[in-house]
């Protein structure tokens, strides 16, 4: 997203954002279509080699209908975690033959619900799990349900903590000495077909190394089974590449994209990955406003209509996102101020003690890199309503791509006792 002050008013896309925020309110969530497109299509390239691969978009990132949509037009495939999250992708028109299906917790419901649609496959992260996914499948009779084994590979991602999935101590993936026997009971079970392995080791991933090593694993591992006989389709590598919130470097997509070509060297599969932060975190901006400006004895508050409910990356992960004010005041002196939202929680802050030009009531103030895991993450905490969604199409449009909630809308479903 082209992020760019003319004139002392900041643009996004050429749009100004003070029109944008006249017209659909705030807080509001603003995504650039040209970038997602020029993401999506700098990935795709990187990954072009001699093997056929899929970019499997992982829609916990960002699950707007818009943005599934638009990554399902340029032939992505899906990487969900829930039975919505599967829905979603149907509606948004992901073909079926390229969702796969990961996550810990699959319930029964959701199994029955991705098999009778016929997805790609199912990332299986335990023995019960396959178990359940077996006796499914064995139940629609004749069906032989596509399974990968996602595999805890013992990497560690260098990353934050919450945000770690690769060591062994988390509860992801089915671990590295369990596999083989796995495989057994797999091939001694008529409705699975193995036909790949995955890894994810992790999120806001920034070194190529803990890459280079878990791919080097689970390729291993194929080449194996691929020796034993087993018609192994693909690898999915999993997502996780970082993007640059501050100061930062992580990889580009073409030294990620060599570092898993080169590991899958000559093997005849197809090389799938699962990213979503790298897509759509930099497409993505929160334009909110300055409520009031309160002087303590000890701060300076900057209290503004967004809060922990509609992006919490900053609570949670002590994450920086950069803050932009909209109007620059050039002649105004820069002091340190807390930014924070409205929610009843101490850790509402969305940037402790940054120098900026005092901000008055009524300011827009814009918090950058928030496309991923912002709105996906939002809540209705303190009964706030969901902040609406806006997108900017490659003609210079805006178009709203979620309503801003209503008081109806936050109590719907909701029932009195008769
Ligand atoms: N595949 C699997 C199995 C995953 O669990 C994840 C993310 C991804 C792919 C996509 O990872 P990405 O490319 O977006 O890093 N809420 C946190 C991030 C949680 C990531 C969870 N899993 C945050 O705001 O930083």
């Amino acid at each position: 997203m082209t992020v760019t002050y003319r004139s002392g008013l900041l643009h996004l896309d050429n749009l100004p954002i003070d029109a944008l925020a006249d017209q659909f309110g705030t807080p509001l969530y603003a995504y650039s279509k040209p970038t997602l497109i020029e993401s999506a299509r700098t990935l795709d390239a990187a990954l072009t080699g001699h093997t056929p691969h899929l970019i499997c978009y992982a829609v916990k990132a960002n699950p707007n209908l818009a943005i599934i949509q638009t990554f399902a037009q340029l032939g992505f495939g899906a990487d969900v975690t829930s039975g919505g999250e599967l829905f979603r992708a149907i509606q948004a028109g992901v073909p079926l033959d390229r969702i796969v299906y990961s996550g810990v917790g699959k319930t029964s419901g959701e199994i029955n619900q991705a098999i009778e649609a016929q997805i790609k496959a199912f990332h299986v992260e335990s023995e019960a799990e396959l178990h359940l996914i077996a006796s499914i499948a064995h139940f629609f009779a004749g069906s032989k349900a596509p399974i990968a084994l996602r595999v805890n590979v013992d990497v560690d991602p260098h990353t934050h903590p919450n945000i770690s999935t690769g060591k062994q101590e988390t509860k992801f993936g089915i671990a590295w000495e369990s596999v083989p026997a796995l495989i057994q009971q797999i091939k001694q079970t008529p409705s699975l077909r193995l036909i790949g392995l995955s890894v994810h080791i992790g999120s806001q991933i920034t070194e190529l190394q803990p890459y280079r090593e878990a791919a080097d694993r689970i390729v291993g591992m194929a080449r194996i089974l691929m020796g034993e006989g087993l018609p192994l389709e693909y690898i999915d590598f999993g997502g996780g590449l970082g993007v640059r919130y501050s100061d930062e470097s992580p990889p580009t997509f073409a030294e990620w994209g060599r570092t898993l070509r080169d590991a899958l060297g000559d093997l005849p599969l197809t090389l799938v990955v699962e990213p979503g932060r790298s897509l759509v975190a930099s497409a993505g901006v929160l334009i909110t406003r300055v409520l009031y400006v309160k002087q303590t004895p000890t701060k300076t508050f900057v209290i503004v209509d967004a809060g922990m409910n509609d992006l919490i990356r900053p609570m949670l992960y002590g994450a920086h996102h950069p803050i932009w004010p909209v109007t620059q005041r050039e002649n105004a002196p820069k002091m340190a101020v807390d930014i924070v939202g409205p929610v009843c929680e101490t850790t509402d802050i969305f940037a402790s003690q940054i120098q900026m030009p005092l901000p008055e009531s009524g300011d827009l103030l814009a918090i950058l890199h928030a496309g991923a895991y912002g709105s996906s993450m939002a809540s209705n905490y303190n009964s706030r309503l969901r902040a609406a969604e806006i997108m900017i199409d490659q003609a210079g449009t805006a178009h709203i791509i979620r309503q801003r909630e209503t008081l109806d809308d936050l109590i719907r479903g909701e029932h009195f006792l008769p």
